[in-house]
């Protein structure tokens, strides 16, 4: 074994060593040398010999050791003499850190008492490593330590001595640090760790360290220790935001808790030195802060007023990230926020000038009004298109920009519509699209463009004859559309003649409401129509004119006392009448004409026997005024006769007169034509001159119109029975105000005579309506009205039927016109 034999070879030299000691010092005492850590029983030497004893005495005189701490280490072997180790010797524990560590011990020998004092010698052995107390430890700096720093660490124990002791420290392979050791006085070493390199919390936080301590035994022996070094954050890192520039949008309408954005920044320390506020630089103008606002812990940019993008487009402004550390750190970004247009600006319509009044005539065009558009909001937001509402007659026509003019696009009628109210409505293209409107009112200026304007052109007016003079005849009105004084009218009566009668000297009228006064009293049977042309002007200018005319019909009144024309007064105030007594029945003895110079009603006239002396022979028809026989005349009868004939109209009061006629009855008398030449004869001399020489020649026009009547009749008759073209053609010639002919005639006898009317124009056209009454009950008196073409045939067939055995009895006529 090799530790025996090494114990035993170092024992030997011990062993020499001592026995060399002992020989140099014979009476001194006896060392001996072992290492420690002997097991049990090992030998550390033969102390009867070395005390010159013999074993076999040893017994007897009772060797032995008396120290204490001997007796614990070591015993005596009696047999053998030698000294033997009890129990196993720590010399650490024996001697501690002292470098000799000598036991000493007594041994006793009894039969001499004898004390000999022996020292054992216990060498050091390699036995302990180094150790540190704490296997770890913890070393907190700072991070901004400067290299160079030492700071102690833990030292190792060895309670080894001598070259077993602890010799030497080494550190884990690191960059950061590097190791010291200090040696105190006494050899005392302390290991130092020396900051190599600047440390970076950030980088490395911890730095595992392994200490380990060597001692100087062959094999050498360890211990190690950790040592934990921390490295204490220091705020040597600024908040950094992620962006140097945010930009962001948000809409105009946001309503204000709206987050924009959020910012963020990192700081790479920790605690408080990485603990983050932000918050607005402190140039920060009020716009902004008074608009938006920024949470300091969580980096929301949110919005805090209202928005407006015609007040502000954008936003740019600066924020700050601040460390809480000691001193604080800061960082910064830029913030861009663009406000986004929104459709929140209606357009504005404005005028620019006030409507102006626009006359009715206005040519296509005109300008009414200038306005312009507005809309606060850009883009589509901001394009405003005009529309003026259909059905007015007026358009938009653009000018400069946004502006714009109303200018009229149709005629226009202020009858028609006085004032227009144009609705302009202004739409932008935003979505949903904003629209205002505006009502322009454009009023109409009238122009004198309707002329007066009467509701009938022509009027027809009846008045009585012999009305009062200044009575108003009528009251007549235009209307005017236009306005004020071009609608203020001014009657008056154009100066136009009727028939060579100005209308104004007969009517006036009152200029301002058109009642129409008659100046005069008229006369029907003078007048019977006036014609007046009323003319209504207005004020304007030029002014314009319209006129209606009024027909004044006089109508009649039974004025007038029928006439007797037959027989007649000039022959005194009884008429002779003759006629044979061979008459028979039916005889025609005379006939009484009268006239009236009223019309109508009142010219019609009847006829009436008032008195005869003898009623049973003479009987006067009503309407004819013929006087007839009732029946033959008989010898019996008295030649002379007497009859009273009634003339009455048919008006109202009536009028009437009477005719006294003698009749003589004679014998013997046959020719009526006789008769009649014979009593004209008999008549004044003064006047059967002239009424010859009328009646011829009335005769011989009315032969000769007859004749040409007849002519034309056969022509007719031969080419085309009942060609109107004819008859047309004869009356023509019949319409020549100077031939007037009016015939009477009854077919069942002799004309009794041919009235000829001579009058005017006025007097046969006005005048019809007294024609128009049944004449005969017999229907034996036909009438022609010269003008009229309808009745001139049967009155030619009558004319033709009557004539061949007809006589002729030729009365004239003076027209009763006074
Ligand atoms: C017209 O005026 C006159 C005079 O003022 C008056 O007598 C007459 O009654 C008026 N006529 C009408 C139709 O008003
Ligand atoms: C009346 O009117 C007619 C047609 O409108 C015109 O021909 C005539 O000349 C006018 N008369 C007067 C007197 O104005």
């Amino acid at each position: 074994m090799p530790s025996l034999r090494f114990c035993g070879r170092s024992w030997r030299k011990l062993w020499i060593l001592s026995f060399v000691l002992l020989w140099e010092n014979i009476e001194a005492q006896i060392r001996y040398s072992i290492p420690e850590e002997l097991k049990e029983g090992s030998v550390v030497g033969n102390i009867a010999k070395d005390l010159g004893l013999d074993v076999s005495e040893i017994t007897s005189r009772k060797l032995r050791i008396a120290s204490e701490s001997g007796e614990q280490y070591f015993t005596v072997d009696l047999a053998k003499g030698e000294l033997v180790v009890n129990e196993k010797i720590d010399r650490e524990k024996l001697c501690g850190q002292t470098t000799a560590c000598v036991l000493p011990l007594r041994v006793v020998v009894e039969n001499p008492l004898q004390l000999h004092g022996i020292e054992i010698d216990i060498q050091d052995i390699n036995d302990n490593a180094p150790e540190f107390h704490a296997k770890e430890s913890v070393l907190k700096i700072y991070e901004s330590v400067s290299p160079g720093k030492r700071f102690l660490l833990e030292k190792a124990t060895d309670p080894d001595v001598g070259t077993n002791s602890l010799k030497s420290y080494k550190l884990s392979n690191n960059e950061y640090f590097r190791l010291n050791v200090k040696e105190l006085k006494g050899g005392v070493k302390i290991p130092e760790l020396i900051v190599e390199k600047p440390l970076d919390r950030e980088t490395k936080s911890i730095h595992r360290l392994v200490l380990t301590a060597l001692d100087g035994g062959t094999p050498a022996k360890s211990g190690t220790t950790l040592v934990l070094v921390t490295v204490q954050d220091n705020n040597d890192n600024e908040p950094r935001f992620e962006l140097p520039v945010y930009k962001a949008s948000v809409q105009e309408n946001a309503k204000p808790g709206h987050v924009v954005i959020r910012v963020t920044a990192a700081d790479l320390d920790e605690g408080l030195n990485g603990e983050i506020g932000y918050s607005f630089h402190e140039h920060t103008p009020d716009s902004i802060t008074k608009t938006f606002s920024i949470d300091p812990e969580t980096g929301e940019i949110s919005v805090i007023a209202a928005l407006d993008y015609e007040e502000s487009k954008s936003y740019t402004f600066d924020l700050i990230a601040k460390d809480k550390g000691m001193p604080e750190l800061e960082g910064n970004a830029a913030v861009h926020i663009d406000v986004l247009d929104e459709n929140d600006n209606a357009p504005d319509i404005m005028l620019t000038s006030l409507p102006s009044p626009v006359e009715e005539n206005a040519p296509i065009g005109t300008v009414v009004a200038l306005l312009n558009v507005k809309d606060l909001d850009s883009g589509d937001n901001g394009k405003v298109e005009l529309v003026v509402s259909p059905g007015s007659p007026f358009t938009l026509k653009p000018s400069l920009d946004k502006h714009y003019s109303l200018v009229t696009a149709a005629l226009l009628d202020r009858e028609d519509t006085p004032e227009y109210s144009v609705e302009i409505t202004a739409s932008d293209s935003g979505s949903p699209a904003m629209k205002t409107s505006k009502i322009i009112k454009v009023e109409i200026l009238d122009v004198n463009d309707n002329p007066p304007v009467f509701s009938q052109s022509a009027y027809n007016v009846f008045l009585r004859e012999n009305n009062p003079a200044g009575s108003s005849v009528f009251s007549i009105t235009a209307t005017d559309k236009d306005q004020d004084k071009n609608a203020k009218l001014i009657y008056s009566i154009a100066d136009t003649k009727f028939q060579d009668i100005p209308a104004s000297s007969y009517f006036y009228i009152n200029a301002e409401n058109g009642t129409i006064y008659s100046m005069n009293s008229f006369d029907y049977e003078k007048l019977k129509l006036f014609q007046i042309t009323i003319k209504a002007t207005d004020q304007g200018s030029p002014p314009l004119s319209s006129n209606a005319t009024v027909h004044v019909f006089i109508s009649d009144q039974n004025d007038n006392v029928p006439v007797v024309i037959y027989p007649s007064a000039s022959m005194g105030s009884v008429s002779h009448q003759r006629m044979p007594r061979s008459a028979k029945m039916g005889h025609l003895v005379t006939k009484v004409t009268a006239v009236d110079a009223d019309s109508g009603h009142n010219a019609w006239i009847s006829y009436r026997l008032a008195e005869a002396t003898d009623s049973s022979l003479f009987a006067v028809n009503l309407y004819t005024g013929e006087v007839r026989t009732k029946r033959s005349v008989s010898e019996q009868d008295d030649a002379s006769q007497r009859l009273l004939i009634e003339i009455k109209d048919n008006g109202e009061p009536v009028q009437s007169t009477t005719v006294t006629v003698d009749i003589l009855i004679e014998d013997g008398l046959h020719e009526p034509v006789s008769d009649f030449r014979h009593k004209a004869s008999e008549k004044d001399k003064k006047n059967s001159k002239i009424t010859f020489y009328l009646i011829l020649s009335l005769a011989s026009v009315s032969v000769l119109s007859l004749l040409t009547f007849f002519i034309l009749l056969i022509k007719c008759a031969r080419n085309s029975r009942g060609n109107a073209s004819c008859f047309r053609r004869d009356s023509d010639g019949y319409k020549n105000p100077n031939r007037n002919l009016q015939i009477q005639l009854n077919t069942d006898g002799p004309i009794k005579y041919v009235e000829v009317l001579g009058g005017d124009m006025m007097s046969q056209s006005q005048s019809f309506g007294s024609y128009l009454s049944p004449m005969s009950e017999f229907s034996d008196l036909t009438m022609v009205k010269p003008s009229s073409t309808l009745d001139f045939k049967d009155t030619l067939r009558g004319l033709d039927a009557s004539l061949p055995d007809s006589a002729w009895t030729f009365e004239c006529q003076q027209v009763m016109y006074e």
